[in-house]
């Protein structure tokens, strides 16, 4: 039943990580995937992955900070499949930071990419879901989307305004056939994750701590977003609109 067969997909931020994981599940369960990412060569390598296990693949350059940008891709697509059938938000950086360390333009960095960014492309992408009658937005949030984090306040701040946008669309569109969603990752093992644990002196201590807060004591594995991003796109999720999805391991649940 959780299938995307034929499904015209749009990720984000799918040169690594989450991003990458989602655009390879959503190619395995039939989609047809449009890479895209700021860096292009990232994209690329995503789309080429794919392609070699025999599934259908493009990679598109896109900073979704950029609006000319989001409307040009969209229209790419559109010309070339028809359609966009599902967008992924997934794109999305990080600062570590109080509000009295957050810089002006860090917080402004932040709301261009996690927030800006998804206003933009959906709004590129949402007039012809509205005519069809049919679509599926997945944002990618945080479980700081949910809960405060200690010097994380530009992230906090933009992963709030997501889960607040997911929503405000959901209830603006729910009698137009298009369903938008949300992700509340707790922490997941990705090379950014990977990247930063290489700067301790004792990164395994560094990692007990990470992992800590989850009740299953453990980071997710990038695939176990995606799963939960392939069921929220697909019509298995059918009376699911408007929904922030917790897939963190039980971080949240003692809170
Ligand atoms: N890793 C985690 O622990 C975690 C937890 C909760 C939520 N998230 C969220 O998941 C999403 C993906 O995170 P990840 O850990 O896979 O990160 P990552 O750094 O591994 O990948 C992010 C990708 O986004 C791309 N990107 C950055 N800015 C962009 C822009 N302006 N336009 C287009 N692409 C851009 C990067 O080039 C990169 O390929 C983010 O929204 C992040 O906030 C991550």
């Amino acid at each position: 039943m959780i299938t995307l067969t034929d499904k015209i997909a749009l990720v984000t931020g799918s040169g690594s990580g989450i991003g990458a994981a989602i655009a390879e599940c959503f190619a395995e369960a039939g989609a047809w995937v449009f890479a895209t990412d700021c860096d292009e060569a990232a994209a690329q390598k995503t789309a080429a992955r794919i392609r070699e296990r025999g599934h259908r693949a493009e990679s598109l350059l896109l900073d979704v900070s950029d609006e000319t940008a989001c409307r040009t891709v969209v229209q790419r697509v559109t010309e070339e499949c028809g359609r966009c059938d599902v967008l992924v938000n997934n794109a999305g950086v990080g600062h570590v930071g109080t509000i009295l360390t957050t810089k002006p333009e860090e917080l402004e960095r932040l709301w261009k990419v996690n927030v800006l960014g998804i206003y933009q492309l959906s709004r590129a992408v949402l007039p012809g879901m509205i005519v069809r009658g049919s679509g599926s937005i997945v944002n990618i949030a945080s479980i700081a989307g949910l809960m405060g984090m200690e010097a994380r306040f530009a992230y906090t701040t933009t992963k709030h305004a997501v889960v607040g946008m997911t929503r405000s669309m959901a209830m603006d569109l729910g009698t137009q056939g298009v369903r938008i969603n949300c992700i509340c990752p707790g922490r997941v093992r990705t090379p950014f994750v990977d990247e930063m644990l290489r700067q301790y002196d004792n990164p395994e201590d560094y990692l007990r701590q990470m992992e800590a807060p989850h009740a299953m004591k453990r980071m997710a594995a990038p695939s176990e977003i995606a799963s939960a991003a392939l069921y929220l796109a697909s019509d298995a999720a059918s009376f699911i609109t408007g929904s922030a999805m917790t897939v963190d391991g039980g971080y949240t649940a003692g809170k």
